[in-house]
């Protein structure tokens, strides 16, 4: 969808020309040539566009006029006058990419502003925001929308007198918006058609086109393995459980990280049923896997070679069917512990524990992350601005912090003390899977801590950013395909 044009915008006679613009006490003030720059003057004046942050001025040039671009639209962006940051240039791009959706625009050309900044993070700020602020999604529905004229934003080229140095850039915000693109596509998806099935059908798909491997653990091999979480969450379903397992070959002797997601294509609840207002949201509940997955096509098609990855993503649906696990009900989970399920609503950190130990016994990972919409506790303690970070090492979570940051998907950490483990204590087993109603979030990462052993590890609580997440000109009102871009970004600046 984006290159660099080396057609300038005095020339270029397509859908829409696009400028940034400064704001500055005098005025607004871009790049752009004697003519555009008048009419800003123009409008200026006139009080409507000053180039704050945000603000945009569309106008329909008129060709006769001379030294006036023969484009049919032109578009000046409001880039206000704050520190230039990715996140500032991310928003830009959302905000042009829907503009450009508003009207019939099809392509586009971005002028890139001459501005005293990192070029490449203005490059790739850009650039994710073209890409992730075009996203709809539009399958199921058979006729255009009244008010959407809009068509599908096809092409966006970025022009810049020298973009020497800025292809990667742009390759490579492309690249991370697209798998998060593909997370909010699964997301979407209602449950009856992404199924835990569909996870191991793409698993395999990335790995075909990406030269990964690709294991799917079926319910038999779970039976074996002794997996008693995942398939007592099961045990309510008609549907069969699966663990998609994808492995990333980044360099030999380099670090192996496993990236764990939970994949629950429908949470009912099972027999602690959850309320049915807002239960359809639950489809949703399987953004953790999604996440995974996403981030290993990113990480993949950039061919990154800073780690070794895998990642395991147990799915399956939590539904109240005739054998569903009851409350009360003792399971064993991979490695041997017990566990007395209070609540089958508690059901994601049941499949994540066999996911996690299972894994960490299996590949013998230096570290680990598991990405969750484990718990509306978190909702409550952080809103939907920021992902729950729980960890058991500071130097990783100084890391995913930090990803975070520079992704525009800020994390903000928790405690996990000892003593909130004590909460889980079961009179018949070595531990219940719910504490008391306090504190939901951390107890939910203290039961995880409980199948992590000694390796570093770190617990993403997605529950309320996975969708709802803050309003942002390239957040889209459903899913938001959070994490992906925390962990492409996580793996692309890990040195030593
Ligand atoms: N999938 C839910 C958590 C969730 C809730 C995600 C709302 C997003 C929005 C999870 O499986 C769950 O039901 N957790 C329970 C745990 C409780 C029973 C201890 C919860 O948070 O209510
Ligand atoms: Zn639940
Ligand atoms: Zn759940």
């Amino acid at each position: 969808m984006l290159s660099f044009s080396k057609i300038g915008p005095e020339t270029y006679a397509g859908d829409l020309l696009v400028y940034l613009a400064r704001q500055s006490d005098k005025g607004a003030y871009c790049c752009a040539s004697g003519e555009v720059d008048e009419v800003i003057c123009r409008v200026y004046g006139l009080g409507d566009f000053s180039g704050k942050e945000g603000e945009q001025l569309l106008f329909y040039p008129e060709h006769e006029r001379q030294g006036i671009p023969t484009a049919k639209r032109i578009l000046v962006v409001g880039l206000g006058k704050e520190v230039l940051s990715r996140e500032l240039f991310r928003k830009a791009g959302g905000t042009i990419a829907s503009l450009a959706m508003k009207s019939k625009a099809q392509e586009l050309l971005l002028v890139l502003p001459d501005l005293a900044c990192d070029k490449a993070e203005m490059v790739e700020g850009l650039s994710e925001g073209l890409v992730l602020g075009a996203y709809r999604f539009k399958k199921y529905k058979t006729k255009k929308e009244p008010d959407s004229s809009g068509e599908m934003l096809q092409q966006a080229a970025l022009y810049a007198v020298s973009h020497k140095g800025l292809d990667k850039a742009l390759k490579l915000g492309e690249i991370g918006a697209q798998a998060a693109c593909k997370a909010r596509d699964m997301a979407n998806e209602p449950a009856s058609h992404w199924t835990p099935g569909h996870f191991s059908e793409y698993g395999r798909q990335l790995a075909a086109t990406h030269g990964m491997t690709c294991t799917v653990l079926n319910q038999a091999r779970m039976e074996k393995l002794g997996m008693g979480g995942i398939l007592g969450v099961n045990q309510g379903s008609a549907m069969p459980p699966e663990m998609v397992i994808l492995e990333y070959a980044g360099k030999p002797g380099a670090p192996t990280l496993l990236l764990v997601g939970k994949g629950l294509t429908f949470d009912s609840g099972g027999i602690s049923l959850k309320p049915s207002v807002g239960m359809e949201e639950m489809k949703y509940d399987m953004c953790g896997g999604a996440a995974v997955l996403c981030a290993m096509q990113a990480v993949a098609q950039a061919r990154l070679k800073g780690l070794n990855l895998v990642a395991i993503v147990p799915a399956t649906e939590n539904l109240p069917g005739p054998a569903a696990l009851k409350p009360g009900d003792v399971i064993t989970q991979y490695g041997g512990k017990t566990v007395e399920v209070v609540n089958t609503d508690a059901e994601g950190r049941l499949i994540l524990a066999d996911a996690l130990a299972y894994g960490i016994k299996k590949y013998k990972p230096d570290m680990v992350i598991d990405v969750a919409t484990l718990t509306g506790a978190v909702i409550v303690g952080l809103g939907h601005h920021r992902t729950g970070l729980l960890a058991n090492n500071d130097n990783l979570s100084a890391r995913l912090l930090a990803a975070g940051e520079r992704s525009g998907e800020p994390l903000w950490r928790l405690p996990l003390d000892q003593e909130y483990t004590k909460q889980l204590k079961s009179g018949i087993a070595d531990l219940k899977n719910v504490g008391k109603k306090d504190g939901g979030a951390i107890t939910a990462a203290a039961f995880l801590k409980e199948f992590v052993g000694d390796t570093p590890w770190a617990h993403l609580d997605i529950a309320g950013t996975a969708w709802d997440f803050t309003e942002k000109s390239y957040i889209p009102k459903g899913p938001s395909g959070i994490a992906v871009r925390t962990l492409f970004d996580f793996v692309r600046n890990w040195k030593g």
